[in-house]
């Protein structure tokens, strides 16, 4: 266990943590709170959200990426995670496929509101994944 001991790995996760507070989860009861930095030191934050269809639940890394994504951001370096939770939360598989796609190799820093955090990267959480070079020629 390592402790996320930079000051932006704090600040991300301070982000996060507020983030947390507006997560929609009725169903669940699982609030969850992600921010990710840009490389210009940017933040995009984001809570998990839920609905009457249940499958249709977005999470709280993939509004933060939407959101990045959809107003301009293009390159990141890290993402923060938090969970009221004793262990910490990892992105799920849906979750590590597109911040792969589109973060690359960023830092995946799992907090929990006990002041415990643990700082991994993308790869380590994600080996060997499908991406646009596995399409080689045919795209
Ligand atoms: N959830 C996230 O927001 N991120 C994760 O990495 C794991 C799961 C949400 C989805 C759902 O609202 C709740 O947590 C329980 O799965």
């Amino acid at each position: 266990m390592t402790q996320a001991r930079e000051p932006e790995s704090a600040a991300l996760i301070e982000a996060a943590k507020l983030a947390r507070e507006f997560a929609i989860a009725p169903f669940s009861r699982f609030q969850v709170g992600a921010a990710l930095r840009t490389e210009g030191g940017g933040t995009f934050s984001g809570c998990n959200i839920e609905n009457a269809t249940y499958g249709l639940t977005v999470c709280a890394e993939r509004v933060a990426l939407w959101k990045a994504l959809s107003e301009g951001a293009h390159s990141f370096t890290e993402i923060a995670i938090i969970t009221n939770t004793h262990d910490l939360t990892p992105p799920c598989g849906a979750c590590r496929q597109l911040l792969w796609e589109f973060c690359g190799d960023i830092r995946v820093v799992l907090a929990n509101l006990e002041g415990r955090s643990e700082t991994l990267t993308l790869g380590e959480l994600f080996p060997r994944a499908f991406d646009v070079k596995n399409l080689g020629d045919k795209r």
